[in-house]
């Protein structure tokens, strides 16, 4: 190639954020824009949801684009999709959740496996996935994750295809045999640790009495002496789960996913830690999406890029 046309470190470095800035302006107030009520449930949650949505939303867009020349089936899962739409407890607006951003994507995927517990939401859900996209392949599962997982992997094409995981639950509800049964497919695994949310408030009853739920979430009762023996601090507890789990992870095929690669996510009126999004692959190119998420979700403000 003529030298001219070689992109030094600064030109390279400048695309990528002139691509930001660009991405921001166009995709970021789609993924985030307030829709109308349409009387049907809602999940609600606290303005810091909006960071969430801005974050895994742009990641689904990347990721079902970034795949589709190489995977002749693309398949998305939410093990805890909600009820499709999301009310914000600080301004009462409407958001659109998980499982809408996913079926909203330029280049939607050939399926969609929707799990969800609870009666109200799961049939707000269908009923929104079945009006907004009739044309997409949308399997809807009602009830606890955990138990369902076999059906849930059964849904998913055989061959050929490649797979994103969503995994959002409330506390540490998850549990490692079922990550173990879906690792058994070709799959990428975006988990929200509620670990600041459940495990630090929980950290008396985990620590001190008889509970098997984190025993359950990282499929493994070692922890507890590692971490009473390792003399760390109680506020170091959130920090030593997550690793412990991104450890857990690397056992089933995943590359390393270090702490700082997590996304903290904070609460608006109080900048308290809340939890972690985690990105779990097997292949290199998923962290090159993750990257450019989180760069393009961040309020410009803390990035201080400039106009
Ligand atoms: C944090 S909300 C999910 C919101 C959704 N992922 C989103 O971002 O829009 C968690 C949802 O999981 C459901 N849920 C709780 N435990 C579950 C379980 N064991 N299996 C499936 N769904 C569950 C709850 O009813 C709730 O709707």
């Amino acid at each position: 190639m003529p030298e001219k046309f070689k992109l030094g470190h600064y030109q390279l470095f400048f695309l990528f954020f002139a691509d930001l800035k660009c991405y921001r302006a166009e995709i970021m107030p789609i993924i985030t824009e307030f829709i109308d009520d349409d009387g049907l449930k809602c999940n609600d949650a606290g303005g810091w949801t909006e960071e969430k949505y801005r974050l895994i939303g742009s990641y689904f867009k990347q990721f079902s684009t970034g795949t589709k020349k190489a995977w002749p089936h693309r398949a998305f899962i939410d093990l805890y999709a909600g009820a499709g739409y999301t009310r914000l407890r600080t301004n009462g607006k409407i958001l659109k959740g998980s499982p809408m951003l996913a079926l909203s994507v330029n280049d939607p995927f050939d399926q969609y496996v929707f799990c969800e517990e609870d009666r109200d939401s799961f049939e707000a859900l269908e009923s929104r996935a079945r009006r907004d996209h009739p044309k997409l392949n949308v399997r809807c599962i009602r009830g606890d994750c955990n138990q369902k997982v076999d059906e849930i992997i059964r849904a998913l094409p055989r061959r050929n295809s490649l797979g994103l995981c969503f995994v959002d639950p409330y506390n540490l509800s998850i549990q490692f045999e079922t990550l173990i049964k879906l690792a058994g497919r070709r799959l990428d695994l975006l988990c929200l640790l509620a670990l600041h949310m459940d495990a630090n408030r929980a950290y008396d009853v985990y620590i001190n009495q008889e509970s098997s739920k984190v025993d359950r979430f990282l499929g493994s009762d070692r922890w507890k002496a590692e971490f009473v023996d390792s003399g760390r601090p109680r506020q170091e507890f959130p920090r030593f789960l997550a690793g412990y789990f991104a450890r857990r992870m690397q056992t089933l095929g995943f590359e390393e996913t270090p702490t700082h690669s997590m996304h903290l996510v904070r609460s608006d009126d109080k900048n308290i830690p809340l939890y972690h999004l985690a990105l779990f692959s097997r292949h290199q190119r998923a962290y090159e999406f993750w990257d450019h998420a989180r760069a393009a979700s961040t309020d410009q403000r803390t990035l201080k890029l400039g106009e």
